[in-house]
């Protein structure tokens, strides 16, 4: 076994491999000037006393909207003034009890326990605003996972309404427009008094942001060019998302420094991309309920057997599509053998719906010839990974094995 110090001592191609994570904010924001300092010029009321503009930022994932708002909060910061910001992730805060108790926690040290009403949370607030005259700012990032979100921007935003000295103005970041139509019309004309929207990198943008990061990530000369550029090019054509640039770059090195190269080359990019994509998926699968896994899995091992479908001459090119029907004859198959209660139809076609909004199932409607119209399907990924991240998932061992011993 190695010890401390023969780890330590390891040869690494990384210089610093923070900055190459996801939370590192860079001074330097390159392409984003224009958005930054438009959320300046609507933040910029609150120092000098006066009420900001709400503001509501859309984007797509890994488009920059989180660090360029973190970014000016720093700024924002440094000015002498009573105005305040906070910063909530409303994955953790995802519902109006929780919000208004962290922003009042954060500023009410009298508040930090839990178990206040919030109506309590409220006057107090409320009391240290216009005590202060204080002007704050609440950021909630990834704003669509509040719960009950039309009551907590309602709640803020009437909060004005009773200050003399003071006020809130919100800033909402979401991945998801079509969230606007989750709110009901008076909070959507409250919230998006300003939008703002964060286009995706195209290669170019995402070869210059990689590589400034690069040059503080990795020893000099660790990346080839052409690697930077494959880089570069995965991810602007699968998403725009400089996260999962960055996170290729990372993991590339990975392997990189595991095999003790030197260098990052384009197969290295190519095998991070596989494995990253394999930790993504496998993220997404773990969120869905069991009977969704099990109807995913039906998807898999039914395509590896070959489904009617195809025996009746259907697919072409090698596609290899499945009937809806047999899909929902496997899938109750599947729950059979692992005694879990299956779901009705209704249920199982709401399923295939979400599987195919995350990409991991694709359908179609039959063309003429087939009996009435029917779905079909395939699956998104490889079979035989998605299965074994299902069983993975499930902490099971595989189905076969499972059955035939
Ligand atoms: N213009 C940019 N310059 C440098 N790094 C960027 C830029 N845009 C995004 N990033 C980096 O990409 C990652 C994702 O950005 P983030 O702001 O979290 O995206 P979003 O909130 O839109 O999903 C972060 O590590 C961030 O530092
Ligand atoms: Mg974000």
């Amino acid at each position: 076994m190695p010890s401390f110090s023969e780890i330590l001592q390891r040869r690494t191609i990384f210089r610093d491999k923070d900055v190459l994570s996801p939370h590192y904010v860079p001074d330097v924001l390159p392409f984003r000037e224009g958005e930054v300092e438009k959320i300046m010029l609507v933040l910029s009321g609150a120092l000098k006393g006066m009420r900001a503009g709400n503001l509501f930022i859309y984007g797509k994932t890994g488009t920059g909207k989180t660090c360029s708002v973190r970014h000016v909060m720093k700024k924002f910061m440094q000015m002498e003034s009573p105005a305040k910001t906070v910063y909530l992730n409303c994955r953790i805060y995802n519902s109006k009890y929780k919000v208004m108790h962290k922003i009042a926690k954060e500023f009410i040290p009298e508040l930090e326990k839990s178990g206040f009403g919030i109506s309590l949370i409220y006057e107090k607030l409320i009391e240290w605003l216009a005590g202060g005259k204080i002007q704050l700012i609440v950021v909630l990032d990834e704003i669509d996972m509040v719960k009950d979100l039309n009551e907590l921007v309602y709640t803020l935003v009437r909060t004005n309404d009773e200050l003399l000295g003071g006020g809130i103005s919100v800033v909402g970041i979401s991945n998801r427009l079509s969230f606007k139509e989750m709110l009901d019309p008076r909070s959507k004309s409250s919230l998006c008094e300003t939008e703002l929207t964060f286009a995706p990198y195209d290669a170019e943008k995402m070869k210059a942001i990689l590589k400034q990061r690069l040059e503080q990530g990795f020893v000099q000369g660790a990346v080839d060019e052409s690697a930077l550029n494959l880089a570069a090019a995965i991810a602007a054509t699968e998403s725009g998302d400089a996260r999962y640039a960055l996170r290729l770059l990372l993991r590339a090195g990975e392997i990189v420094d595991a095999g003790g190269g030197q260098r990052i080359d384009d197969s290295h990019v190519e095998e991070a991309r596989r494995s990253v994509e394999g930790d993504m998926i496998k993220e997404v699968i773990q969120t869905l309920p069991e009977n969704q896994r099990i109807v995913l899995y039906a998807v898999a091992n039914l395509s590896q057997k070959g489904g009617r479908y195809s025996k009746l001459g259907g697919n072409e090119d090698g596609e290899n599509f499945l009937l809806s029907g047999e899909v929902y004859e496997e899938y109750s198959r599947v729950c059979n053998s692992l005694c879990v209660k299956k779901r009705s139809a209704r249920w199982y076609r709401e399923y295939l719906n979400e599987l195919e909004m995350l990409g991991l199932i694709t359908t179609i409607e039959s063309g003429r010839g087939m009996r009435g119209h029917t779905r079909l399907i395939k699956p998104g990924y490889p079979a035989e990974e998605l299965k074994k991240i299902v069983w993975e998932t499930m902490g099971l061992e595989e189905e076969g094995k499972k059955k035939e011993k």
